[in-house]
């Protein structure tokens, strides 16, 4: 099959790494795709937003198989549009992205769907807001509505904090739109975890679980960000637990959606946290994880788009996806300044000889200019590598790290570290 690709990071070049290695997979396209992905496919010059241009260009490529990457173009409804036009899709149509689109929304459906959340509460003024953190009684966490990039969410330690990020949000209009609906919602404490899973309308095949790391400093300080590094597995989440996480929370969230006549097919990414009294969701995403997928991806082993295609026409198999035995590790270079900001025309060197370990470099924000590849973005660049443990994996992803050079480059040293000391007690 032809399959189209659309995004430019660092998500999509793994999505075009392992589809293109794919038996049932003639030519991998991209819309618009970046450099590391333009060595595996052919890169179009077309926005992921622009729903028209990439709508024309899948009937042009006559793709078999459109998989969408980023949210925005979800929610705006390019899914819908190129189902319009009689092309498969990899993605939930506008009305189901929602579930990522408006946390108030994502909150009604578990609640009809009984699947456990924190406590919460709608506000779309000042007294709504002081109501609930009031209710709330404590530390709570503020959320604004819609579509914010990672910098929707707010965690307080007090109701005082909790009445200024509200405030910052419904009066000062820090993030416009997608602030004018906040959700305020208890505090939870626990270790969170993402679990991805694909879906058709009905069924949902879960890949291994994923940690991602969204803050820019080691230990988990510092600004949050689009994420850090990503591991999978998560130790104590075997094949039976992942299980039974998806049928407590993915398949009544697709019989809830289907009950309102939306069918989901895509990926449906719940961000749990796994508290004292059991796990909770924190968060939808209607995609894959960005940068969950760089280490999820490189795992997977068969024929993944035909698993894709499955999903997209609503007849995915129960059988589970496969993966190689052992873990991965990926660590995010990052630009100086990023997150508040990010420089672009860095020359960006070994990558080669970081590929020549074994291990491999995903391209999130890169350009050619001329035949020098420079950074052109906050993430720069993902590295996986593979291993028989968290602990090999790690250490042969930092050992890949070092390799790569530009200047103001920076990343976090303890990408999975933790991870590695709760596998040694898991295993032990
Ligand atoms: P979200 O975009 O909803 O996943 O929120 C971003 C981050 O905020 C999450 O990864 C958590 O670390 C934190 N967070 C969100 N909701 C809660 C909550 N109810 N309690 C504690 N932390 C939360
Ligand atoms: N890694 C978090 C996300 O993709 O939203």
């Amino acid at each position: 099959m032809k399959v189209l690709i659309v995004g430019a990071g660092g998500r999509e070049h793994a999505l075009a790494d392992v589809l293109a290695g794919c038996e049932s997979v003639r030519e991998v396209h991209a819309a618009p795709g970046n450099p590391g992905i333009a060595r595996n496919a052919t890169c179009h010059p077309i926005a992921a937003t622009d729903i028209e241009g990439v709508t024309d260009l899948a009937r042009a490529i006559h793709a078999d198989l459109v998989v969408i990457g980023p949210e925005a173009p979800l929610v705006a409804g390019l899914a819908d549009a190129l189902r319009h036009g009689g092309v498969a899709v990899f993605g939930p149509g506008a009305a189901a992205a929602r579930l990522e689109g408006s946390k108030a929304f994502a909150k009604d459906v578990m609640q009809a769907a009984g699947v456990a959340a924190a406590s919460s509460f709608t506000a779309a003024t000042m007294t709504e807001a002081r109501a609930a953190i009031a209710a709330l009684g404590g530390p709570a966490v503020v959320k604004a509505d819609g579509l914010a990039a990672g910098k929707g969410v707010v965690v307080c330690d007090d109701a005082a904090a909790a009445e200024a990020a509200a405030n910052e949000m419904l009066v000062g209009g820090v993030l416009g739109e997608a602030g004018r609906m906040l959700v305020i919602e208890e505090r939870l404490v626990g270790p969170e975890v993402s679990l991805l899973a694909l879906c058709d309308g009905e069924t949902a095949v879960p890949l291994a679980a994923a940690q991602d790391y969204k803050r820019i400093g080691d230990g988990d300080r510092g600004a949050n960000t689009g994420g850090m590094g990503a591991h999978s597995p998560v130790p104590g989440l075997d094949v039976t637990r992942v299980a039974e996480l998806t049928e407590a929370v993915h398949v009544p969230v697709l019989r809830e959606l289907a009950r309102r006549g939306l069918h989901f097919n895509g990926c449906l990414y719940a961000g749990l946290m796994l508290t004292a009294t059991g796990p909770r969701v924190l968060e939808f995403n209607v995609r894959f994880g960005d940068p969950e997928t760089q280490a999820l991806l490189p795992r997977i082993e068969g024929d993944f788009a035909e698993r894709l295609l499955e999903a997209a026409t609503g007849r995915l198999a129960r059988e589970a996806v496969r993966v190689r035995p052992g873990a991965s590790v990926s660590v995010v270079l990052a630009s100086r300044g990023y997150p508040e900001g990010s420089e672009a025309g860095v020359a960006i060197t070994g990558i080669d000889a970081a590929e020549a370990t074994g291990a491999r470099v995903y391209h999130a924000g890169t350009a050619l200019r001329g035949d020098r590849l420079v950074t052109a973005g906050g993430r720069v660049l993902a590295v996986t590598a593979l291993g028989a443990s968290l602990a090999e994996a790690r250490e042969r992803a930092y050992a890949a790290c070092e390799s790569i050079a530009f200047d103001g480059a920076q990343y976090r040293r303890d990408i999975a570290a933790a991870a590695v000391t709760a596998e040694a007690l898991v295993t032990s």
